[in-house]
C-alpha cells in the first residue's frame, strides 16, 4: 500500500484564486497514489484564516473529490484563507495534508464600492473611433505599505499601472460580456508596486465591445458610448491604518498616443504622442482636464469565474518575402490570432503599416474574406532609438501579415506574433500514426485557441468573431476535452440566460448582438446542449441548476412551435447550415428535411433536460419531460421513419440524427439505418455531405452501427469536401468551407464573404477522435466513471487520448504489434473506475484506477478508404455521379 498524496487543489473551474467572486467556492483535487484500485472514502479540509484561526472539518466520509462544497463559513468580501485537504483511501491509507491553496475573495457586495465609473469629460464623436483616454490619480501613502490590492474594470477595454508598472498580464480585459448584466471585475496583489509617499494609478481604456463597432452592420455603441474605469485601491499600512483610492472626481484625463483602436479596424499609434511617465508620480498633468461620472450599475460586477485573455505564445516568422506587385509579406506559418509586435528603430514620423491576412492570392494578401474588418495597425515612430510596439486594444485573425513604410531592411526576429486567447489550462492531446490526423488535430486545437479570446465565437478575423450558439453548440465536447474551458463557458452560459427572451427564445449570438432573432433549433438548442457538456466532461451538477430554468424555458418554447403533433415545423431553421452538397453559396439548400431536423433536435434537448432534471433532483420535470420525449419519438417515427428504417429526407445528416438521438424503434430499423448511412457515404464516395449538424454526428452514427470502417474512411479521405483536404492544402486551421482553396490552390472567390479561415464547428471530429479511436471517453459524468474503448482501424499502427480529467490524468493507447496482435494501454485515475471493451470483443469489465495492458488477437476491419474501389469512384452497386465541389 502506498501513501496517497493530494495535489492539484483548486476552487471553482479557477487556478488563479485571488479575487474570487463567490463566497462559497466549491473545491476540487486529484490524488495521487501507486496503490491500484485506488477509492477514497474520506476527506478532511483545513481552513486556516490569519483572524478566525484553524478549522478543521474532520473526516467527511464520503468519494466525492470535485467540487465539492465550501467546508466553512462563507467569505466575506477580501477574506483571504489557506485550504488544505487531506484524504483517507478505503484500504485505510490516509494522506498528509495538501499544499495549502491560497483563496481570497474580491468585492462581493456593490455597497464594497467606493469607486465610481469615470471617463473622459471632453466632447467626442461617438459615432468613429476616438483616441483612447489615459485616466491618472496621484496620491500620497502615509507610511509603508503592508498590503495592496486593486480592483478593477472598465466599460470598454482596459490596461492599468501603478508607479510606471504594468498591473497583471491580461489582454483586453475585462473580455466580453452582456455587460448589462455581468462586467467582470479583477483584483491585482499591487502590495510590491505601491510605496511610501507618492504614488499614481492610471488607465488607458479602448472601444473594444463595449462601444467599438460590432457586427456587420458595424454598429457603434451597443452598450453605451462613454468608455469609463472603474477602480479601487486598498491599502494597509505598517501603522495597521488603511487606506482607499478610488476612482471619483479627482481623477484627470488627456488623450495620448493611441489615436484610435477597434477590434475589427486596428489599432493607431503615434509614439511622438507617448506620455513619458504618465503613470508615475512628478509627471506634469496640469493640463489633463477632470473626468466625469459615467452611470453604470454595480451590481453586474462579478469576479472572474474564467481565467482571462492573454498573451500565450510568442511566434517569429518562417519567411518574409516579396510579393509580385512588391510589398513585404511575412509568413508566421500558422492562422493564429493576436498582434504583431515590432521592434524598430528609425527616425521620428516615419509610419509603419501592419495589413494582416490568412491566406494570400496570387502571393498578395487576401483580404476579401474580411469583409469589413480592415485589420490594419498603424505605428509611427518616436525616433532616437529602439522601439518595441504591439497593439493593445485589438486583435486579428492571420497567418501573413503586409509591412509598409519599414525603415531599413526588415527582418525575421523584427517581428512577434503575440498569440491571445482565454488562458485555459490545456487537458487533452491525441496522436495517432497517420501525421495528416495529427496536423488535423493540431488545427482543431488552434481553431480553439482563436476562437476562445473570452467567449465561444464562430471566427475570428472578419466584422463578426460573435457567439454564435449553433457553433459551440456542436463544438463544446470537442472544446471540453481540449481544454478547461468550464468557466469560459459558464460565463458565457449566464449571459446565454440573461439575454434569452421571456418566451424561451435564445439570441443566435450571445451577447447577442445582432438586431433579428427567431428561435432556431440547434443553434438555440445550444441552451440545453452547452450545460449538458459541461456537466459531463467537468461534473458541474450546480452549473446545471443555475442553468435550468434556462434550459426549461427554451425546451418549452420548442414544444410550444411543435403543437400538438410534436412535430416542429414550418418555422425559420440555421438547419444543417453549409451543407457541401447543396447549391454553392447558398448556406440553406440542404438536402435534409430541416422541420425533421429541428424535431429530431428537439428531442434531443428533451433527453438532456430530462436528465438534468432528475440530477437535480426536480423529479416531475423528469417524468414530464421523458414522457414528452416519448410521445416525440413516436411521433418523429410516424412522420419520417418507413418502418424498414429509411427516412424521409434520404441524406446522411438525417440518418446520423435518428442514430446519434435513438430516434429509430428497432435494432433492426437502427441497423438499417446505418447500412442506409454507410451506403449514402459510399455513394458520396467518403466525400462530406453533411453540414453543421451532420458533420460533427456521422462517425459516431456509423461507428454504432457497426461501420466503423465507413467513418475511418470519412476520416482518411483528402479530396474535397473531406476533412483531410484542408490538411493537404496546407491549412493551420479548420475552414469555415470546405473548398475554401480549390483544386489549383486558389482562394475560393464563390462566397468569400463566407470564407473564414479559422472556424472551429466542423472539426468537432476531434471529439470522436479522442472517444472512438483513442478510445477514452466518459461513461458517467465528470469522468467519475471512464469508459475505455478504442476501435482501431483506417489502416492507423497506433492511437493515443490522454487528458487530465477532473480526477487526474487518464489515457488510452494502442498499437499493433509486427506479429497481428494489438497492445491496448490505458491509465485509470484514482477515485475512479473504468469499463472496457477491447478491440474485436464485445464483453464489457470493469477495472480500477492505475495503469493496465491487454493483448488481444485482432483483425483490423477492412479499411473503406484503402480499398480501391471506394477510393477511385462508387461501388457498382451505388454506382451514381459523385457529389460536385471535388478536387479537380
Ligand atoms: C457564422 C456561423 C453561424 C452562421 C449561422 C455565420 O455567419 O459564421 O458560423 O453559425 O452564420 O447563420
Amino acid at each position: 500500500m502506498s501513501t496517497p498524496h493530494v495535489s492539484r487543489l483548486t476552487a471553482e473551474h479557477l487556478v488563479e484564486t485571488l479575487g474570487v467572486g463567490t463566497s462559497i467556492p466549491r473545491l476540487s483535487w486529484w490524488t495521487e497514489t501507486a496503490t491500484p484500485g485506488w477509492m477514497q472514502a474520506a476527506y478532511e479540509f483545513q481552513v486556516t484564516d490569519p483572524d478566525a484561526g484553524v478549522h478543521r472539518t474532520g473526516l467527511i466520509r464520503s468519494s466525492d473529490s470535485v467540487l465539492v462544497p465550501w467546508p466553512t463559513q462563507p467569505l466575506r468580501s477580501r477574506q483571504r484563507c489557506d485550504v488544505a485537504v487531506r484524504v483517507v483511501g478505503d484500504d485505510g491509507g490516509e494522506s498528509e495534508w495538501s499544499a495549502p491553496l491560497t483563496v481570497e475573495a474580491g468585492l462581493l457586495d456593490v455597497d464594497d464600492w467606493q469607486a465610481i465609473f469615470v471617463g473622459p469629460g471632453w466632447d467626442e464623436d461617438v459615432e468613429s473611433a476616438q483616441p483612447c483616454p489615459y485616466l491618472r490619480r496621484q496620491f500620497t501613502a502615509g507610511g509603508r505599505v503592508v498590503r495592496a490590492r486593486l480592483y478593477v474594470t472598465a466599460l470598454g477595454v482596459y490596461e492599468v499601472e501603478v508607479n510606471g508598472r504594468r498591473i497583471g498580464d491580461h489582454v483586453l480585459a475585462p473580455g466580453w460580456t452582456s455587460y448589462h448584466h455581468q462586467l467582470r471585475s479583477d483584483t491585482f496583489d499591487v502590495t510590491d508596486a505601491v510605496h511610501e509617499g507618492d504614488n499614481v494609478i492610471g488607465i488607458v481604456i479602448g472601444d473594444g465591445w463595449y462601444r467599438g463597432a460590432l457586427a456587420d452592420d458595424l454598429r457603434r455603441n451597443r452598450y453605451g458610448d462613454r468608455l469609463a474605469a472603474l477602480c479601487q485601491l486598498e491599502l494597509l499600512l505598517v501603522d495597521g491604518s488603511s487606506m482607499i483610492v478610488a476612482t471619483d472626481d479627482r481623477w484627470v484625463a488627456t488623450t495620448g498616443p493611441i489615436r484610435a483602436s477597434g477590434l475589427y479596424e486596428g489599432e493607431a499609434y503615434d509614439a511622438r504622442a507617448d506620455l513619458a511617465g504618465w503613470s508615475a508620480p512628478g509627471f506634469d498633468d496640469s493640463a489633463w482636464t477632470p473626468v466625469t461620472r459615467v452611470h453604470h450599475e454595480l451590481a453586474t460586477l462579478r469576479g472572474p469565474i474564467a481565467p482571462p485573455i492573454r498573451v500565450t505564445e510568442r511566434l517569429h516568422p518562417i519567411e518574409i518575402t516579396t510579393s509580385p506587385s512588391g510589398r513585404t509579406i511575412v509568413d508566421f506559418g500558422q492562422n493564429l490570432v493576436g498582434v504583431v509586435e515590432l521592434t524598430v528603430r528609425g527616425n521620428a514620423g516615419t509610419e509603419i503599416t501592419l495589413r494582416h491576412a490568412e491566406v494570400l492570392q496570387d502571393g498578395e494578401l487576401c483580404t476579401e474574406p474580411l469583409r469589413n474588418a480592415e485589420a490594419t495597425d498603424h505605428y509611427v515612430l518616436r525616433g532616437g532609438g529602439t522601439e518595441t510596439w504591439h497593439p493593445r486594444f485589438t486583435f486579428h485573425g492571420f497567418r501573413y501579415a503586409e509591412v509598409s513604410g519599414w525603415p531599413g531592411d526588415l527582418a525575421v526576429d523584427d517581428l512577434t506574433a503575440l498569440v491571445v486567447h482565454t488562458d485555459m489550462r490545456r487537458t487533452g492531446w491525441f496522436e495517432c500514426s497517420d501525421d495528416r490526423v495529427n496536423r488535423l488535430h493540431e488545427n482543431v486545437v488552434w481553431g480553439m485557441r482563436g476562437n476562445f479570446v473570452g467567449i465561444p465565437t464562430d471566427c475570428p478575423q472578419r466584422d463578426e468573431r460573435l457567439g454564435w450558439t449553433g457553433d459551440i453548440g456542436v463544438f463544446a465536447p470537442t472544446a471540453s476535452y481540449l481544454y478547461d474551458c468550464a468557466g469560459l463557458l459558464q460565463t458565457w452560459l449566464r449571459d446565454l440566460a440573461a439575454e434569452q427572451r421571456d418566451d424561451g427564445t435564445v439570441p443566435w449570438v450571445v451577447p447577442d448582438s445582432l438586431e433579428w432573432l427567431l428561435p432556431a433549433a440547434v443553434w438555440g438548442d445550444a441552451a440545453v446542449t452547452v450545460p449538458s457538456t459541461v456537466h459531463q466532461c467537468f461534473g458541474d451538477v450546480g452549473l446545471l441548476a443555475d442553468q435550468y430554468e434556462s434550459m426549461r424555458a427554451w425546451v418549452e418554447l420548442e414544444l410550444a412551435r411543435a403543437g400538438d403533433d410534436l412535430l416542429w415545423t414550418g418555422d425559420f431553421q440555421f438547419a444543417d447550415w453549409l451543407d457541401p452538397t447543396g447549391a454553392h453559396g447558398d448556406a440553406f439548400d440542404q438536402r435534409t428535411d430541416p422541420d425533421l431536423l429541428a424535431t429530431a433536435a428537439m428531442i434531443h434537448s428533451l433527453d438532456l433536460l430530462g436528465a438534468a432534471a432528475t440530477r437535480i433532483g426536480r423529479h416531475d420535470d423528469a417524468t414530464r419531460y421523458r414522457a414528452v420525449a416519448r410521445d416525440a419519438r413516436a411521433a418523429f417515427a410516424h412522420e419520417y421513419v418507413t418502418p424498414s428504417g429509411r427516412l424521409a429526407s434520404d441524406a446522411q445528416t438525417a440518418y446520423a440524427l435518428a442514430i446519434a438521438f435513438r430516434l429509430l424503434h428497432s435494432d433492426i430499423q437502427r441497423s438499417r439505418a446505418g447500412e442506409r448511412l454507410a451506403a449514402l457515404a459510399h455513394r458520396s464516395q467518403l466525400k462530406i455531405a453533411t453540414g453543421f449538424v451532420g458533420t460533427p454526428l456521422i462517425c459516431d452514427a456509423l461507428t454504432d452501427t457497426g461501420h466503423v470502417d465507413v467513418a475511418y474512411g470519412l476520416l482518411l479521405q483528402d479530396a474535397c469536401p473531406s476533412w483531410l483536404y484542408p490538411v493537404a492544402c496546407g491549412a493551420t486551421t479548420i475552414w469555415e468551407r470546405w473548398d475554401a482553396i480549390t483544386a489549383d490552390g486558389r482562394v475560393n472567390e464563390d462566397g468569400i464573404g463566407m470564407l473564414s479561415f479559422n472556424h472551429y464547428a466542423l472539426g468537432a471530429v476531434a471529439d470522436w477522435l479522442h472517444r472512438v479511436v483513442g478510445g477514452l471517453a466518459p461513461a458517467e459524468p465528470g469522468w467519475r466513471r471512464l469508459r475505455i474503448a478504442p476501435q482501431p482501424g483506417g489502416g492507423l499502427e497506433w492511437a493515443s487520448s490522454r487528458l487530465d480529467t477532473p480526477y487526474g490524468p487518464a489515457s488510452s493507447s494502442w498499437e499493433i504489434g509486427g506479429d497481428g496482435a494489438l497492445v491496448v494501454r490505458a491509465l485509470v485515475p484514482p477515485n475512479t473506475t473504468a469499463d472496457v471493451v477491447l478491440p474485436g470483443r464485445t464483453e464489457v469489465f470493469e477495472v480500477g484506477s492505475g495503469d493496465h495492458e491487454w493483448t488481444v488477437g485482432f483483425d483490423p476491419p477492412e479499411s473503406a478508404s484503402s480499398d480501391r474501389s471506394w477510393r477511385d469512384g462508387v461501388p457498382e452497386h451505388e454506382a451514381e455521379q459523385p457529389a460536385s465541389g471535388e478536387r479537380g
